[in-house]
């Protein structure tokens, strides 16, 4: 008997947020394996703000073509196996798509890593801390180049990304600021992270509690946001400071209309440097052994929101642009 594939395919590209049918959920049969194939059935889906800018335009990725699958990273588990270096039950993440069963076929040794079973750890724990915001979060830290004493600002930080940048920060010996979109998440990020202080930037007056909270000026900028809350931090910039574009999600769903502040960055000799967490891929491995370690000994903590349902995942995906996600946001399948 075949098995029923739902999927969520791409059926327009979106103006501002999702709206209902952008993503159209379909069903088609799951094609009988050939030699060479593994059928693996995705457990967790991660959605992350990128997934927007895959569908609007060419950017690192070429835009996910409308009728396609939408692609999405996600957590998976083989079923069933005519492919050499898989078999039943063997787990991977990589970009299995808003799917519930994908295909792997030899391709997969590029796009798909094999995830061992740990005791104690959960599987959510490779699509967040241990995957791709973890990484990013080390990466970009490493780019920051955080010196102990220095002030660190993180925006997005009760983020996937932000909150773990964030405590890379205090390892390093930072201060560390957060600017959240709730008092809930700046609560979380000062007494169970342990930053120095948080704005909640949906607050009046919260520029003035950023001048306040970063008396010495701010020496690291970890960017995730852009448009206003970039130019109040940049604002605050000391001398040949350091600005990690990690991301610019208020950009994703509308035009930000200007970015005068950057002449910071000539005045103030800053150093900007964009990345994309990809560019590191040759050590994955060696990031994830560190992250992993600082989370066995409490030195990262972190959080996830689920959200049940493939069905549910186009209002996943705008969650994280009206800030309903603390921490990392998965959809369970
Ligand atoms: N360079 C790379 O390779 C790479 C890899 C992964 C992620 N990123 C970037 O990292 C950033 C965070 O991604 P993530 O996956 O960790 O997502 P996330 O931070 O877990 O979720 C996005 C958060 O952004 C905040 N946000 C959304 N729109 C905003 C706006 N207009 N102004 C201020 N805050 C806003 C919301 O929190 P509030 O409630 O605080 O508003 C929301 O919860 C994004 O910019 C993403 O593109 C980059």
């Amino acid at each position: 008997m075949s098995l029923a594939n739902r999927q969520l395919r791409l059926h327009s590209r979106p103006k501002g947020l999702l709206a209902p049918g952008d993503l159209q959920l379909s069903e088609s049969p799951v094609a009988e394996l050939t030699d060479g194939q593994a059928l693996a059935r995705v457990k967790f889906l991660s959605i992350d703000p990128t997934m927007r800018v895959w569908m609007a335009a060419d950017t690192y990725l070429p835009a996910v073509a409308i009728g396609e699958v939408m692609r999405a990273l996600g957590f998976a588990e083989i079923a069933e196996s005519r492919h050499p270096d898989y078999k039943k039950g063997d787990r991977v993440t990589g970009l299995t798509g808003l799917q519930e069963y994908v295909i792997l076929d030899e391709s997969a040794k590029r796009s798909f890593q094999k995830i061992p079973r740990i005791p104690f750890v959960s599987d959510t724990v490779f699509l967040g801390v241990l995957g791709v915001n973890g990484l990013t979060a080390f990466f970009g830290m490493e780019i920051a180049q955080p010196k102990k004493g220095e002030t660190l600002v993180v925006s997005a930080a009760a983020g996937a990304t932000g909150s773990i940048a964030g405590q890379i920060g205090k390892i390093h010996g930072c201060r560390v600021v957060g600017i959240a979109g709730s008092d809930e998440k700046c609560v979380w990020i000062t007494k169970d992270l342990g930053f120095d202080a948080a704005i909640n930037y949906k607050l009046s007056g919260w520029k003035d509690k950023l001048a306040a909270a970063t008396p010495d000026g701010i020496d690291v900028d970890f960017e995730n946001v852009g448009g206003e809350i970039m130019h109040a931090v940049l604002d605050r910039m000391n001398l040949h400071g350091r600005v990690v574009v990690c991301g610019l999600i208020s950009g994703y769903t509308r035009e930000d209309p200007g970015l005068e502040s950057f002449a910071t960055v000539v005045v103030k000799r800053l150093r900007v440097q964009g990345f994309i967490v990809l560019d590191y891929a040759s050590r994955f491995m060696e990031a994830a052994t560190q992250l992993g370690q600082w989370k066995m000994f409490g030195k990262l903590k972190d959080r996830e929101t689920i959200v049940e349902g493939l069905e549910k995942a186009p209002d996943a995906i705008n969650m994280l642009f009206t800030g309903g996600n603390i921490g990392k946001l998965i959809v369970k399948v």
